[in-house]
Order: structure tokens, then sequence, then C-alpha cells
């Protein structure tokens, strides 16, 4: 029996830090994800291997340990971690398919444990539901990561875009936000643990100017949330525009994330700004009807991606 499971990548499109110190946020699921097929191997060994991402390993589920065949699987700690914990070491084979470019910020090892994780329960027969998973996606990545955001693990498992409010209530948009996103993104990838302690210094030494920027961005979210429920993908764009300046402000901004961010605006997006921690990683660019032009100038230089957020979570068959 074959299992498939996907689960899609999410950005985040308004509150990075400034959710931090509990001014609220709003992420969303792109049209980009994550797909794994699950059996038992014939090969008395348990294999991982994706032909998007050319490469092939043998896993030794009890040690974590893994041989090689081919390539370099950067995402396998996660699926050895999940083999691990949650595995009777049986042997099996996981083939992933991704269409999310690592390093993207569009969260890919996310996607990738919420897709395994449902896989493997399902394959199991075991009894689960989305707060299960959701809840040992966030379990798993932690483990790995040291840290990790417990948004990117649930809008990977629920899909839609979510308004996390002040007091961490989600709450999911009952909109069908249809426009048209660009993603950019360089080779540098940011520092997530060290952005937000750079933030949490300037907050420190300066507290007066600081946490009005903070406030600020919290008031630019709540607007945000207003304009997505009316889909003003002008007011959008302009609320993505004054974001990128304060998030500036916190030193987050780089030579390379202001080159993609003014190049979509040069090529017709309605705003553009940092999207996740900043210092490296990735721009996201408001492009109602501009898609293909903003796309072709960030890739020109540097990498891009077209996304659109969408309702589809996880699933598994
Ligand atoms: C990183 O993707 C978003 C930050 O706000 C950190 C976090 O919320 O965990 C910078």
């Amino acid at each position: 029996m074959e299992i498939i499971a996907s689960a899609p990548g999410k950005t985040i499109l308004f509150g990075e830090h400034a959710v931090v110190y509990g001014e609220p946020a709003i992420a969303g699921a792109v049209n980009k994800r994550a797909t794994i097929k699950l059996k038992e191997s014939d090969k008395g060994v348990s294999i991982f291997k994706s032909d998007d991402l050319g490469f092939e390993a043998e896993l030794n589920t009890r040690t974590k340990k893994y041989t090689l065949k081919k390539g370099r699987p950067g995402i396998i700690n996660y699926i050895l971690e999940i083999l691990s914990k949650f595995h009777d070491h049986s042997p099996i084979e996981i083939d992933l398919s991704l269409d999310i470019p690592i390093g993207s910020g569009l969260g890919s090892s996310a996607a990738v444990t919420v897709a395994t994780l449902a896989a493997l329960f399902k394959y199991q027969k075991k009894e689960f539901n989305r707060s299960l998973l959701a809840k040992k996606a966030h379990e798993i990545e932690s483990s790995v990561q040291g840290i990790a955001s417990p948004l990117d693990t649930r809008v990977s498992t629920y899909g839609g875009l979510i308004y996390l409010s002040r007091d961490k209530k989600i709450a999911k948009f009952n909109t069908n936000l249809k426009s048209s996103f660009v993603i950019g993104y360089t080779s540098k990838r940011g520092n997530t643990g060290r952005m937000v302690k750079s933030v949490k210094a300037l907050k420190t030494k300066y507290p007066d100017i600081v946490n009005p920027i903070i406030e600020a961005m919290g008031q630019i979210t709540e607007e945000a949330k207003l304009a997505i429920v009316n889909k003003e993908e002008y007011k959008i764009g302009a609320l993505m525009n004054i974001n990128q300046g304060l998030l500036d402000s916190l030193g987050v901004n780089t030579n390379e994330l202001s080159r993609m961010v003014y190049l979509a605006r040069k090529a017709g997006a309605t705003g553009s700004k940092i999207t996740g921690a900043g210092g490296g990683g990735s721009i996201i660019a408001c492009c109602p009807n501009t898609q293909d032009r903003v796309f072709k100038a960030i890739n020109y230089h540097d990498h891009a991606i077209k996304v659109n957020f969408s309702k589809e979570g996880v699933f598994v068959k």
C-alpha cells in the first residue's frame, strides 16, 4: 500500500518581529507544496529519496544516522527525527517531491514535516487529526532546530490565511484573496535567532523609540486585516511598504533584500517587504496584475517564485 500526503509552504505577510512582543501577525499557506509518498521497503532498509532535490539515502532510524547514495539531503534530519520518535523501525521508503525551494523562506521544512507525519500516521493506521499533526510537527521542528515558530507548522497543517491576535488566538480569514504575489530570495540565508536577538538589543537600548515602532507594526497588521477582508490590493501594498520601512529601522534589512524590494516596486508591485526574520532570507511583493514582470525583474539577479495564497492545508490519501 502506498500512502500519499501533501502539505503547503507558508509566508508571513505582516507582523514578523512585532509578533515576538505580542503584536498580531498575518501569515498564509501558499500554492507550493511538499508531497510525500510512503510505502513498505522491499530492500530491507529504510530509504529517503527525492528526484526534485536529487538525492537518495539509506536511513538507520534507531541511531538517526544515514548513508548517502546520491546528492545531499538538506532536509533529512527532520525525517530521521520523525522516524526515530514515531516509527517501529520496520523498513519503509519515503519519496519526497518538493516545489518549495529550500531556503526561500516558504517553510519547506514545516511542509515536509507535516506531510511526512501525516503519511506515517496513515501508514500505521493511527487515529489522528489536524490539531495533533500541528502539535507533533512543531515538536519535531523544535527538536531539530532548537527553536521553531508554531506558526509554520500550524499554517502548513490547516492551510488558508490566518490572523494571529495579540492574545495568540488564531483566526482563519473568511476571504478568498486571489492576489498574486512573488517571493524573492538570495542564496544568503537569514538567521532567525540572531535577528530576533538584535531587535531585542535595539529595543532594550532605545525603548522609547523602538516600542512605538513595534506598536505601529501591530497597527499596520490590524489595518491589513481589514484590507485583506475587503480585497484592497493597493492598500495591502501600501501597508507592506510602510511595514518595510519600519523593519529597515529595526536593522533586519540587507543590501540584497533592499535591492529585491525596490526592483519589485519598479516592476509594478503594489508593495513589497521582507518576509520572515530578515538579515538574508526573502521578500514578498504584492503583484495583482504584474506577477510576471516582478518575477522576471527579481529573477534576473536573484531567485524568484510566483505564489498565491491557498486554502488547502495538509491532505493524505
Ligand atoms: C520569523 O519567521 C518570524 C519572527 O517574527 C520570529 C518568530 O516569530 O518566531 C522574526
